[in-house]
């Protein structure tokens, strides 16, 4: 079975290089359309070059159909210019990547409000503009495929990252709420935690390590999970060839009786509150509630 991307529209952000250039060359491999957008910044996101240029030219040397598009994706009307723009041209918007990232690493007692928003709006408030400028495109097509750059820093934390990972658990937060927005279009939304050898990584990973975690080996689960066949609300990690699925969970809890809702009749039953037996999935928010309401029923039921 080959996956086909044939006829299909897809913007990747942030794809002058890394992995989103990855997915751009591939995708454009397949068959689609490509809008390479990436405003050439440097890693910290400030400056400007032609790196979406130069994917392009790639991508038609070797007989894809591309155009370079260098606005940001913390410009909301950047972004409407550039799905509008890919529509003109191409008839529809079918697939986004939200793959556009800076850094600005430091402890968060050292970290300045401003590295804070820096990077929340690129990474956050960048994905929701970008999906916002196709989104009624792919509500009106009754198709759509969307991905999230989260990181394993957003899933777990990491040291010298509360702004990216507050941001990047946030993008699964919008894709949490969209893949249910989305489901009665046929609209998918999945996240994606990669971890690959680019210049966001060159610093950490040694020599060996940063040839084993290639882009190329993170490809194959980006354009699975924005292929017709793709699930929706999934997390997948993607890495060196390993691939994983994450999941948010909430365990079946207690229901304290009314005497014992106080602070102390809380720490009592912490054990109980915090026993992983009986982990579900979360598949909507509105599930706490409705599980809360059947507890109450069937205490009332006894
Ligand atoms: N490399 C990893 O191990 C890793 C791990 C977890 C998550 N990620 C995420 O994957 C994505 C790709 O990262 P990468 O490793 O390929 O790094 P990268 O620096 O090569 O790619 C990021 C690209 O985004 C572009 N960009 C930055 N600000 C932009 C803006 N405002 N508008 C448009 N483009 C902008 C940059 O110019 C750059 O080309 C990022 O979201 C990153 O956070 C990477």
């Amino acid at each position: 079975m080959t996956i086909s991307f044939n006829d299909r529209v897809a913007i990747v952000t942030g794809a002058g290089g890394g992995l989103g250039r990855a997915y751009a060359l591939e995708l454009a491999r397949r068959g689609a359309r490509v809008v390479v957008n990436d405003l050439g910044a440097t890693l910290d996101g400030t400056g400007h070059s032609d790196a979406a240029l130069a994917v392009v030219e790639e991508i038609r040397a070797a007989g894809g159909e591309a155009m370079a598009n260098g606005g940001s994706v913390t410009d909301a009307a950047q972004m409407a210019e550039m799905a509008a723009k890919a529509k003109e041209a191409w008839g529809g918007v079918h697939i986004l990547i939200n793959n556009a990232g800076i850094l600005r690493d430091k402890s968060f007692a050292k970290m300045e409000p401003g590295d804070f928003e820096s990077v929340v709006r690129v990474h956050l408030f960048g994905a929701a503009f970008a999906t916002k400028a196709v989104w009624e495109t792919m509500r009106e097509q009754g198709y759509g495929r969307v991905l999230m750059t989260t990181s394993s820093t957003g899933l777990g934390g990491n040291f010298g990252q509360a702004n990216y990972g507050a941001a990047k658990l946030g993008m699964v937060g919008l894709a949490k709420t969209l893949y249910l927005e989305g489901a009665k279009y046929n609209i998918r939304v999945n996240s994606l935690a990669p971890t690959a050898g680019t210049r966001m990584t060159e610093d950490i990973f040694p020599e060996e390590a940063f040839k084993a975690f290639n882009p190329e080996s993170v490809v194959p689960a980006a354009l699975y999970l924005v292929s017709d066949d793709a699930p929706t609300n999934a997390i997948v990690g993607a890495g060196a060839g390993v691939y994983q699925s994450a999941w948010l969970t909430m365990n079946q809890g207690t229901l304290l009786p009314e005497d014992q809702r106080t602070v102390e009749g809380f720490a009592a039953a912490w054990d109980r509150i915090s026993d992983r037996t009986g982990d579900a999935v979360v598949q909507n928010g509105i599930e706490q509630s409705m599980h809360a309401m059947q507890m109450l029923q069937k205490a009332a039921a006894k």
